[in-house]
């Protein structure tokens, strides 16, 4: 191998160590050394040498998790053990008579335990083979299960090579839980349903929906975790009891159940249990019991097991966190994005010790799923810090004098029309100034694209609505210097620095002032599609529905928002109170020129200039680049190493113009 060759290898090898033993330190044991920064620059490091020597990229290395293509579907697995299931315990006199059965089976007067708490999430198999990950499944009906290897390999916990630090065992099957935890499970159902989608029920389903994915590059987008907390088939790893495994696994880079501790007698499994009862409430992911395992290896093999569970394990329960009470009434509840989410307001029922007194509905359709009706009885569940949700209507309870609920047609904060999009489940407000979207209102007004008011980050918003400086938002600019130097971590220089960036703010553009309005389903493309097809604000606001169609790009959808944000009294009140500021949106010419209407398709590189150049010469022009080639397209340009868009250039019969033919239609 030639030399530099050589110090490629070792480089990338070092590299890989290295930051194999940071995601160790920070996703396993919770314990990092490096800042993110520090460790993102040794990773940008690996990427780049292997992206210039593609020979020394391994699927192994740790830039490879995510990139993996999409699946048809699962393929399956069979188990080379079976995936047991346990028995379940409920109360400290069935733990008891589990001790006690075991103890007479063995002859022995106390058994050593290991307690290790149910992390509620999906069992899985993980299979190393020599140190590396070369398969994950599914527990399935405990034979066989699905193939998820590519959505397991995404998980950051998940080591893709065991650490060579202890000696690695020639196999591995690990088994563990893949979990999501509580903040990341509120997290993503806050954007579900804001995308209009329907919530996930409880962090195990979003972790079970989360692997099920076909396409790993969703999975890998969601935090899963995983914990270990068992084995298969093992070859070359030295343990007598279920402790000393848990440990192996620790050297190894797998992390075992959090919190898992020897219990030397009955007694301390059952101090332990309240322990851990006590504590539920506060774990960041859900656990709903202890699992308490026999430690010795000698005696489970022993004990065996009986009808798929084994008789050296059993899971002891916490109370289901459930409760059955009354819905008294159902609101409409205005998130920051101006989405209502039906909330029922609850006769107050105590639930895992918590009074519960309203359950989020999550949306319209959830409401038709269910059948859920005001005055009805129903099942509640609290899962952790989790908001309780209704787990069913107890039909049998209903009277009959139960009621249908609607969402209001108003905004029930602002007053402003409540209007569904077609296509989407959520119901929105449409109020510009609707106090409970305030601040998102005016973060999005001042963002980069829009208004671009540097400076006006998201705390200082926080405190100009909250302490009723910011009403709307043209109160932004009657802001003065003196109240906002009365502001945390605000100086005079900030506070003059912040009224001079308004000040500037004003001279805009039509299309950037129409990003800041936030209309729904207006983007940067089509605030310029329409500024250049009205010229003005006042043609854009006194715009119909079939005139906004006009506009490229605009449909029927599109234009229906666009409509409805200009009809409300509200919206049209504060616009012209920002014009009265003094800001001035700036009319666009329509293009024009010999290129005008017409649209432009690349493929392969050119050799004259950049992609970005040819984009902003075309438009120059008054031509358009667009993504892909279709029927309307007028022309491909066709540079070095053109791509599939050749083809399909060709089957349609648009013209194609290579380089040379391309820069003579720019005019040399
Ligand atoms: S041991 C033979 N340990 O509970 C032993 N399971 O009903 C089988 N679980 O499918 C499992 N935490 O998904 C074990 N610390 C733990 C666990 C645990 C959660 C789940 C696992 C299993 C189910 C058993």
């Amino acid at each position: 191998m030639a030399r530099a060759a050589r110090d490629v290898a070792k480089e990338v090898k070092r590299l890989r160590a290295e930051i194999q033993a940071h995601n160790a330190r920070y996703y396993v044991l919770d314990a990092p050394t490096i800042a993110d920064a520090e460790y993102d620059a040794l990773f940008r490091r690996l990427q780049a040498l292997e992206e210039a020597h593609p020979a020394h990229r391994t699927a192994d290395s740790p830039t490879q998790r995510v990139g993996a293509k999409p699946l048809e579907k699962f393929g399956t697995v069979r188990h080379r053990h079976p995936m047991l299931s346990l028995a379940n315990v409920t109360t400290p006199e069935e733990m008891a008579e589990f001790d006690a059965r075991a103890r007479k089976f063995l002859g022995l007067a106390r058994i050593e335990y290991v307690g290790e708490p149910k992390v509620d999430g999906v069992a899985v198999e993980l299979v190393y083979e020599r140190g590396r990950l070369t398969a994950a499944s599914t527990r399935g009906d405990g034979t066989t299960g699905e193939d998820i290897t590519q959505n397991v390999r995404t998980i950051r916990s998940v080591p893709l090579r065991l650490q060579d630090g202890g000696r690695v065992p020639k196999l591995l099957e690990v088994r563990g839980e893949v979990f999501l935890p509580i903040a990341a499970f509120r997290r993503l159902n806050r954007e579900r349903e804001e995308a209009g989608q329907a919530p996930f029920a409880n962090p195990r389903n979003a972790a079970a929906g989360s692997l099920k994915q076909l396409d790993p590059g969703v999975t890998a987008a969601r935090p899963l975790d995983l914990v270990c907390h068992g084995a298969g088939e093992v070859v070359g790893l030295e343990a007598k009891t279920h402790w000393d495994m848990l440990q192996a696994f620790a050297r190894l880079g797998l992390k075992p159940v959090p919190k898992s501790r020897v219990l030397e007698k009955l007694e301390e499994v059952t101090l332990f249990f309240a322990a851990l009862d006590g504590e539920r409430d506060r774990l960041p992911y859900e656990v709903d019991g202890l699992v308490v395992k026999v430690n010795d290896f000698g005696l489970q093999r022993r004990l065996g097991e009986i009808s798929r569970s084994p008789r050296w394990a059993v899971a002891y329960k916490f109370k289901p966190r459930q409760a059955v009470t009354r819905i008294e009434r159902i609101v409409a509840s205005v998130g920051r994005t101006g989405v209502l989410t039906p909330v029922a307001e609850l006769e107050p029922v105590p639930v895992g010790g918590v009074t519960v007194r309203n359950a989020s509905l999550h949306n319209m359709d959830e409401i038709a799923r269910k059948d859920i009706r005001i005055g009805d009885h129903v099942l509640l569940e609290r899962a952790g810090d989790v908001i309780p949700y209704v787990v069913k209507v107890l039909e049998e309870k209903r009277t009959g004098a139960e009621k249908r609920f609607r969402m209001p047609k108003h905004c029930p904060v602002c007053g402003a029309e409540v209007v569904r999009a077609e296509g989407e489940v959520a119901y929105r407000c449409v109020g510009l100034s609707c106090p409970a979207q305030l601040k998102q209102s005016v973060r999005f007004f001042a963002a980069r694209g829009a208004m671009d008011v540097e400076g006006l980050g998201e705390k200082l918003v926080d405190q100009l609505v909250e302490q009723g400086l910011v009403k709307d938002l043209a109160d932004l600019y009657r802001l003065e210097e003196e109240p906002l130097v009365a502001l945390e971590r605000m100086g005079k220089k900030s506070a003059a620095n912040l009224t001079a960036q308004l000040e500037r703010s004003k001279q805009t553009t039509l299309p950037r002032f129409l990003i800041a309005l936030g209309i729904r389903q207006v983007g940067e493309a089509t605030a310029k599609a329409l500024a250049e097809h009205f010229g003005t604000l006042e043609r854009t606001m006194n715009a119909s529905e079939e005139e906004l169609q006009e506009v490229r790009d605009v449909g029927p959808e599109v234009a229906a928002s666009i409509r409805r944000f200009f009809a409300e009294r509200q919206n049209r009140k504060v616009i012209q109170r920002l014009l009265d500021a003094g800001v001035k949106p700036a009319a666009v010419t329509r293009p024009k020129g010999p290129l005008v209407g017409k649209k432009f398709v690349l493929t392969g590189g050119l050799d004259s200039m950049t992609r970005p150049e040819a984009q902003r010469r075309i438009e120059a022009l008054g031509g358009r680049l667009v993504a892909s080639v279709s029927k309307e397209t007028d022309y491909v340009v066709a540079g070095a190493e053109p791509g599939s868009k050749l083809a399909k250039a060709e089957k349609l019969g648009v013209a194609v113009l290579d380089e040379k033919k391309f820069l003579r239609l720019l005019g040399g």
